[in-house]
């Protein structure tokens, strides 16, 4: 059944197996696609994997994320160099989504040239930035930026669009009672305990503009690890307000950027981080040894080990609610895993990030062997150096240097 063919919409996917957004770095400084981004596409699409999610794209400047190479989606004249990324892509019978997100309250002014504005002026203690609260009328600004991207997105050829409402990101922001403290229209629902307008400003626009027939998939986190952290109950009447905005697919991840480790999970290259993370790389030898000395193992006692499909329990929650295509990501590695979820109905796709990453034909060594494991060891490398300006991807096969 994982080689089934499954339906996005009205679109007919070839397979269940899809490319989770990841960050590419490929992109020039104005967020405009290098030449091996388009390569990179093509290459996935070649792999045989039924769709694919790119890294996430920013929708205005506003937006941007802390890593220099972020693709853009904020301007009409980029949408024809998407327009060679959708062609390759297409000529492999493969679906591709673009994901549009805003970072809101997790970048830093110093990288993007712009105020850090927020849902609220918490600040994240990982980019350690207060944000300018947005009033009103900028958040619905920036719903029409969503939209705007959207046209673009369907005009260069995409599939759809995947929503990052997930990670900590602005749209996510807004969802969580933590960080959502507003007594506009923008404010956390009363009775469902959740801010849902934003998201559903940003689907309904997207709809008017794109057409209904223009997959919109959303992305999730299913929790964090905030001390007032997301209930099942406040996942729950998420998925019911997805479901009753009848989203074409609903990808479930988790967490947010202050806990960045928590959504990939695996080993803490540590010293790595201190070297390359912008947070650290500047700073003296004397406060990077007081940071992994002291700092470091209280941060530390907050990861989650790596657990093999650790998002599937949010998956088979969904799955309980809704009819909507849920795609599961996080840590599935096993061919035989993503046999048994298809089958037992615990997720109707499975997404993956690091092994595709680790190694671009996973997809036919899966289809090959019933038993095959993903050789990514989930040393995070990949996502650390991220961090530092490089292009994604592996430095540490199994077995290999
Ligand atoms: C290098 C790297 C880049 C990523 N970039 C994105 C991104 O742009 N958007 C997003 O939603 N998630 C991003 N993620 C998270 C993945 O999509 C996925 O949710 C997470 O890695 C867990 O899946 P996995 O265990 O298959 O890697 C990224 C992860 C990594 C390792």
């Amino acid at each position: 059944m994982l080689f089934d063919e499954v339906k996005i919409g009205t679109e007919i996917l070839k397979n269940r197996i899809v490319r989770a957004a990841t960050y590419e770095g490929m992109c020039d400084k104005d967020g405009y696609p290098k030449k091996e981004y388009v390569e990179l596409y093509g290459q996935l699409a070649e792999s045989g994997v039924g769709a694919i999610i790119t890294g996430f794209a920013y929708i205005n400047k506003q937006g941007h994320a802390m890593q220099k190479g972020q693709a853009g989606i904020d301007c009409e004249d980029k949408t024809e160099y998407y327009k060679r990324v959708t062609d390759i892509v297409h000529k492999h019978n493969c679906k591709i989504y673009m994901q549009l997100a805003h970072t809101g309250r997790q970048t830093r002014e110093i990288d993007i040239n712009e105020e850090v504005v927020g849902v609220s002026n918490k600040k994240s203690f990982y980019f350690k930035q207060t944000p300018r609260v947005l009033t009103t009328r900028e958040a619905h600004s920036i719903a029409c930026d969503f939209v705007n991207a959207a046209i673009r997105v369907k005009e260069a050829g995409f599939d759809g669009v995947e929503i990052h409402a997930a990670h900590g990101y602005l749209i996510h922001q807004f969802i969580l009672p933590y960080l959502n403290n507003r007594k506009d229209e923008f404010g956390i629902d009363k009775s469902t305990k959740i801010g849902t307008k934003f998201l559903e400003l940003i689907i309904d626009g997207v709809r008017e503009k794109c057409g209904k027939d223009f997959p919109i998939l959303v992305k999730i986190s299913g929790s964090d690890d905030y001390i007032n952290k997301f209930t099942k109950n406040q996942f729950v009447n998420l998925i019911k307000f997805l479901d009753y905005k009848k989203v074409e697919a609903i990808e479930i991840s988790y967490g947010t950027m202050d806990y960045a480790l928590n959504i990939f999970r695996g080993t803490i290259p540590i010293n790595t981080i201190l070297n390359v993370n912008p947070m650290y790389r500047g700073t003296n030898t004397f406060y990077r040894f007081i940071w992994k000395t002291v700092f470091y193992p209280i941060m530390k006692q907050k990861i989650k080990k790596f657990t093999y499909n650790y998002n599937l329990s949010f998956s088979k929650i969904a799955k309980q609610i809704t009819s909507i295509p849920i795609i599961c990501v996080g840590g599935i590695r096993k061919a035989s895993d993503m046999k048994n979820i298809i089958l037992n109905k615990e997720a109707d796709l499975i997404s993956l990030c690091r092994p595709f990453i680790c190694e671009a034909d996973i997809v036919e060594k899966i289809k090959a062997d019933s038993e095959y494991v993903s050789k990514c060891i989930n040393c995070n490398l990949c996502s650390v150096m991220c961090d530092f300006g490089s292009k994604t991807r592996c430095y540490n096969r199994k077995g290999e240097k």
